[in-house]
């Protein structure tokens, strides 16, 4: 397997099927549906539709359309994420994915609303697979919903975005860091995971174990997205670096220095790999997960 050309062939199919989901840019409301589908469409690595396609294959699952509103959802709550984050009032960065982010071009009243309109888009798409399947299906899908829910909300991304605002400017120690990192990055990783797993009809053991990888996979990429802010450029990147300094942010650097760090990210990839292993065959996923942790953007 030719890895790099196997990942593209990947990322083209995923922006196919947001693209084919995105809501229709016109009405008076048009906007708010081009803020929004600009802030999906201007690029990402797609990492989390990704995982949940290829758990779901990995898991046994033979039917991948049936994943895709669920990709499709994944992608617009992790974009509005972004998009929320890059606010003035929260991290105040001007790129993002290698442009403009959303407030930056659309003003910051569209920047917010965009957000919410992904949002909600996401549960739209997501309640209407629900109610379009026969019941034993629907019944897989309504459990995926229920677990991407939980995993975005206040239990999950926003409950760590939470923290991460509140402790700006302050010190903060390993215990929170760690809290901060499960659920503002770990937790819709772990979203990615499960939800693949259980729209195959994994059973609750094996969710569990792949909850437990995507928190592995996730914090590693969260300590290297830490890294990378301090060692890459915004050209590589695609958005600016010295963001966590520049917002008095405390960072798995700034708490452990660099060394143990770059340790970290291969402890929790080596976990994370081990987990994957455990629960299945899929070596695309294993050499994903490889590459996102060991990413330079
Ligand atoms: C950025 O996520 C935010 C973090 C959780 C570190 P990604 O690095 O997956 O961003 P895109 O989707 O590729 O732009
Ligand atoms: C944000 O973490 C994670 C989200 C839930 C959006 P960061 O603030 O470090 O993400 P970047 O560096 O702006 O992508
Ligand atoms: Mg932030
Ligand atoms: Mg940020
Ligand atoms: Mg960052």
């Amino acid at each position: 397997m030719d890895f790099k050309v196997e990942l593209t062939k990947r990322t083209e199919e995923i922006n196919r099927i947001i693209h084919e989901r995105l809501p229709k840019q016109e009405g008076l409301q048009k906007l708010i549906l081009e803020a929004a589908a600009y802030s999906v469409n201007v690029g990402g690595k797609r990492l989390r539709p990704m995982i949940l396609l290829e758990t779901y294959k990995l898991c046994g699952g033979k039917n991948p359309e049936e994943c895709y509103d669920f990709c499709a959802a994944l992608e617009c709550i992790h974009s509005y994420s972004l998009v929320h984050d890059d606010l003035p009032a929260m991290d105040n960065d001007m790129y993002r994915r290698g442009n403009l982010t959303t407030h930056a071009k659309y003003g910051e009243d569209i920047g917010i609303l965009a957000g919410d309109a992904l949002l909600n888009f996401a549960y739209e798409l997501m309640l209407n697979a629900i109610t379009k399947r026969e019941p034993s299906a629907a019944l897989r899908a309504g459990k995926a919903a229920s677990v991407i829910a939980q995993k975005a909300g206040v239990y999950g991304m926003v409950g760590g975005q939470t923290l991460d605002v509140y402790l700006t400017g302050k010190k903060m120690n390993a215990e929170q860091l760690d809290f901060i990192f499960r659920l503002k990055t770990g937790a819709l990783i772990e979203a990615a995971f499960m939800a693949g797993a259980i729209l195959a009809g994994a059973d609750e053991k094996t969710v569990s174990e792949l909850e437990e990888a995507g928190l592995a996979v996730g914090i590693a990429f969260q300590i290297r997205d830490d890294i990378l802010d301090i060692t890459s450029t915004q050209e590589v990147l695609g958005k600016p670096i010295h963001s966590d300094e520049r917002n008095e942010k405390m960072t798995y650097v700034s708490l452990y220095g660099m060394e143990k760090a770059e340790d970290d990210v291969l402890q929790y990839s080596k976990k994370a790999e081990n987990l994957i292993r455990n629960a299945g065959d899929n070596e695309f996923l294993i050499q994903l997960t490889d590459s996102l942790i060991n990413r330079v953007k």
